[in-house]
């Protein structure tokens, strides 16, 4: 079990840190961190295969911060951020640059209620549509969009009015299940809709990407009818589903807008919607503005992160790593038939799904236990959707140190099923 010191920090963290702001399942307190690893408060090495809930997609201290003096973006215009908006138009899919257009912010949340503004302010309309599973964030406005299970509390409603979910239609979803969900659609009067806000791959319900029909017939109605198609790529975009945006693993569909955050700062908050001219320019001066939105520094740490995913063979061993990952995972699977459910994923973002080998035991607590004992063994995961642990490594992981976190997997699925994790450790366990 956890260390004295660790069990002291996390002592001092509960007396002055509020509850609501880490959601922490496991006796880890982080002291430092370097490339793939986290450094726990005791000095061990651990590697962090969710490279920071993909805020950190080159890992730790790569990006050395620079001399720019940080000053504040609404109040003049900035060379970095028009320098760092110029590198990201480019990559807008179908678009040329000189049609696009960037506004930065601060965090993802923020940006997805930057785009539900758009929408509306662009069509003169209300309703947004989303996907049920989808996660946007824990702004008011994000949060409305957000209904993964437990996200949404009665607690702080009433949310924001003339938002509507439909049911998600992953890869696997039979054809009656996508004509149901658009037949639902079509009940909605489509003249009403300002637009659709989704997640290309929904993250947190476990890297399920959007069925290839669902997603060209979504995009279809929208063109047709004068309604947004926003993208929400804070997590999967930069590569991590094979090409720049996860919008691009589906063909002819141009979105009007493309919301990122995460690593865009290279590990400085930053956060960005970039879309049509048109769709842009719908709001005026300030009206999506905040203090440090697209402050230089940050711009700065996001052309360096740009430098670096751009730069020679770094998609070419990123495709073979996520060749290998792919490979190691599947062989888990095979290995591991009692306790590994199934594997969900794209590109660097998987879900592998556990399930219970004991009497009594529910999944969750399956899929704690085996994050537990790969915690135990040096290897960070987290555990979402109650039963499917997030597998999303940094963009430059090292084959080796891959193979070795697939390895610490297959020890901690092995122990699981022998019986070899004490149910002690659920005592760590949120419900
Ligand atoms: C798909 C998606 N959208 C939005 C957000 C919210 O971003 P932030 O936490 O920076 O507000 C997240 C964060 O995990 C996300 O994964």
């Amino acid at each position: 079990m956890a260390d004295e010191k660790t069990l002291s920090n996390l002592r001092a963290d509960g007396e002055v840190i509020a509850s609501y702001q880490h959601l922490s399942e496991l006796p880890l307190v982080v002291a430092g961190a370097h490339g793939p690893y986290l450094t726990d408060d005791t000095g061990r090495d651990i590697i962090d295969i969710t490279a920071g809930a993909c805020t950190m997609n080159l890992g730790y201290g790569i990006l050395k911060g620079e001399e720019y003096a940080s000053f504040p973006f609404p109040y003049a215009s900035g060379l970095k951020q028009v320098e760092l908006a110029k590198r990201l138009a480019r990559h807008y899919p179908c678009l040329k640059p000189e049609e696009v257009r960037v506004g930065f912010g601060v965090c993802g949340s923020e940006a997805i209620d930057g785009a539900i503004k758009l929408c509306r302010a662009f069509t003169g309309r209300k309703k947004i549509v989303t996907f049920e599973g989808d996660y946007h964030g824990t702004t008011l406005g994000s949060v409305a969009l957000t209904t993964l299970p437990g996200r949404i509390s009665d607690r702080f409603a009433p949310l924001l009015p003339e938002v509507y979910t439909l049911p998600f239609c992953d890869e696997t979803a039979s054809e009656e299940d996508i004509d149901e969900c658009l037949l639902k659609l079509a009940y909605m009067d489509y003249e009403t809709i300002a637009g659709f806000i989704i997640e290309t791959v929904q993250g947190d319900m476990g890297m399920l990407p959007m069925h290839q029909r669902l997603m060209s017939t979504l995009y279809h109605i929208a063109k047709s009818w004068g309604i947004a198609f926003v993208v929400d790529e804070v997590q999967m975009a930069f590569y991590r589903t094979g090409p720049f945006f996860a919008i691009e693993n589906y063909a002819d569909v141009v979105p009007d807008a493309i919301v990122m955050g995460k690593s865009l700062g290279g590990g400085i908050p930053l956060s960005a919607i970039m879309g049509r001219k048109e769709f842009m320019d719908s709001l005026g001066p300030c009206e999506h503005a905040f203090s440090m939105a697209g402050n230089s520094e940050a711009c700065a740490r996001g052309l360096k992160f740009l430098d670096v995913i751009e730069g020679a063979g770094f998609r070419e061993t990123l495709e073979a790593r996520m060749m290998e990952l792919y490979d190691g995972l599947q062989r888990l699977e095979k290995q591991h038939p009692r306790a590994v459910s199934h594997l969900t994923g794209i590109g660097f973002a998987f879900g592998l799904w556990i399930k219970s080998v004991k009497e009594g035991e529910s999944d969750a607590q399956a899929a704690f236990k085996v994050m537990y004992r790969a915690f135990e063994l040096g290897l960070y995961t987290m555990r979402l959707g109650s039963n499917w642990l997030r597998i999303e490594p940094s963009l430059n992981i090292d084959r080796e140190v891959l193979a070795k976190a697939l390895s610490i997997l297959n020890t901690a699925l092995a122990d699981y099923e022998a019986g070899r994790i004490s149910d002690e450790v659920l005592t760590w366990m949120l419900k």
